[in-house]
């Protein structure tokens, strides 16, 4: 799918699917849109008519011209209101308008959008976004490839001349998102601990970046005994995942984003029963996937910010030398935790991977982590809870959150209820009580930061969707991607 940036306008475009988005605000038809209307002899209105199309945001509504038409097909893409319009509404605007083209046959778009907060850059990435990840299909596993769908070759964004740099830009992210959907969707077989560092030492390659991978008796010799804890049931090599991206010219910020990568977490001796999603915990290294994506954009994005990408990965199993709920395990700081649930694992590996990233001397370092099922209770499958008590942090996490259309929601960081992982015998315990068990998770990884200004996203909702939306079909969302990349950006300024 190619996309152009043209100085052709609607009215002059011609191909097999012209696709315009329209505001509630924008109708009836005025303008270039009612010129437009008279060049397809009418249709333009009738197709409004006869769908009684509104421009409610999510609707869309498509026909065929007639031989003289200078388009085969012409549709509308509801926008919703424009006084409520965000960046996000355009995105999920673009993916719709690329699925309908698709269903239609199409081979060839043009798309004719309003331009959002007079950023036409802004607007031209949204809806190459948009579209690029609305027409990503996984088919990896599949022995026999669906081809009942088609695939659209060209793209013209119209009146958007000059914005090829936004259509790269989005490339580029898009390219990330997608390999953090691939690496969480791949099954717990495939993408193991090492299948991560592999892919870690790919982007070094291919991009230039440093890796270092940590193996088990480096990690032991840095005292790494929570982690190492959660590592000592499986089979598999545990893999301390180390990737840093440097601009060519001194940095001007340095940041750190630590992913959790469980691999596969069966909630060792504390088995997950059937039930309870035991057969979905190939997720749990959705963190890391972010992070590995959020390596490959901003790889070729190049900000001038130097940012670590880091990840203990491993996978969370059962077996004769596992942790035993009682056991005491001394993390890289010298903590002591009493592993009371060996369930609560991601938490033990983070905690290892806070304290090395905490020595690196960032500005700033978050850590993205599906943590917690009382996080997916609370704020269900589209939305991320952030924890920090950084405020200065956790406004850039929220403007970029916006920006990029992947939801957070701060939450709260109550110190008081620390008081529920106190232990008789160690430091403290790893879980607490049911009851806000989202904020003694972030409260527990607090404790092993020092004073790098640091926030903590559990993610366990937004990773996976079974439902399909706008530029989502159901699976793998790669969320997490495009909000770190916002931030890391951002941070420029
Ligand atoms: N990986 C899970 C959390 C999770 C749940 C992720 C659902 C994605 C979807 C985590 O390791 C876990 O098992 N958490 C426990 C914590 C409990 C033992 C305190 C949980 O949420 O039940
Ligand atoms: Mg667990
Ligand atoms: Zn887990």
């Amino acid at each position: 799918m190619d996309f152009i940036a043209s100085d052709r306008s609607c009215l002059d475009w011609t191909g097999d699917c012209l696709i315009i988005g329209l505001s509630e605000e924008s109708l009836p038809l005025t303008g270039i849109l009612s010129e437009l209307n008279d060049k397809v002899a009418g249709m333009l209105q009738t197709l409004i008519d006869e769908e009684e199309f509104e421009a409610k945001a999510g609707t869309t509504a498509i026909t065929r011209l007639g031989p003289d038409a200078p388009v085969k097909k012409i549709g509308v893409v509801g926008l919703g209101s424009s006084d409520a319009m965000e960046l996000e509404g355009l995105r999920r605007g673009a993916a719709i308008a690329a699925r309908a083209a698709t269903k239609a046959k199409c081979r060839t778009l043009g798309i004719s959008f309003p331009v959002w907060n007079n950023s036409q850059a802004l607007t031209a990435q949204a809806i190459t976004e948009g579209m690029i990840l609305a027409m990503n299909r996984d088919q990896r596993f599949k022995s026999e490839p669906d081809k009942s769908t088609n695939e659209l070759d060209q793209v013209e964004l119209l009146s958007f001349a000059g914005e090829d740099a936004a259509i790269q830009k989005a490339k580029m992210i898009c390219e990330g998102v997608i390999l953090a959907r691939e690496l969480v969707a791949a099954p717990p077989n495939v993408v193991t601990p090492a299948k991560l560092a592999d892919t870690a030492a790919d982007l070094a390659r291919d991009y230039g970046l440093k890796l270092e991978v940590l193996e088990r008796d480096q990690c032991e010799a840095l005292g790494m005994g929570a982690y190492l804890g959660v590592a000592q049931a499986s089979d598999l090599p545990p893999k301390f995942i180390h990737l840093t991206y440097s601009p060519a010219e001194t940095a001007q910020r340095k940041l750190a984003i630590i992913g959790k990568g469980l691999t596969f977490d069966s909630g060792g001796l504390n088995l997950k029963p059937s039930g309870s999603g035991i057969e979905m915990m190939k997720i749990d290294m959705g963190g890391a996937a972010a992070v590995l994506g959020a390596a490959k954009a901003i790889a070729q994005l190049k900000p001038d910010v130097e940012v670590h990408f880091i990840s203990a990965a491993t996978e969370n199993m059962i077996s004769g030398h596992a942790m035993r709920p009682g056991d005491i395990l001394t993390a890289s700081n010298g903590k002591t935790i009493e592993v009371n649930n060996t369930d609560a694992e991601g938490r033990l590996t983070l905690a290892d991977a806070l304290v090395f990233t905490d020595k690196l001397g960032v500005d700033a370092m978050i850590n993205l982590a599906t943590l917690t099922g009382a996080c997916v209770v609370a704020l269900g499958d589209d939305i991320g809870a952030l924890f920090s008590q950084d405020e200065d942090l956790s406004g850039k996490l929220t403007a970029a959150a916006k920006l990029s259309g992947e939801k957070l929601w701060q939450m709260p960081m109550e110190e008081k209820y620390f008081e529920g992982l106190k232990s008789v015998v160690a430091d403290m315990k790893n879980t607490g009580p049911r009851a806000g068990g989202s904020i003694t998770a972030a409260l527990f990884l607090k404790q092993f930061v020092k004073d790098t200004p640091w926030a903590h996203l559990d993610i366990a909702g937004p990773v996976w969707s079974e439902k399909e939306n706008a530029y989502n079909s159901p699976g793998a969302t790669g969320y997490g991607v495009r909000l770190l990349v916002q931030w890391v950006i951002d941070s420029q300024s």
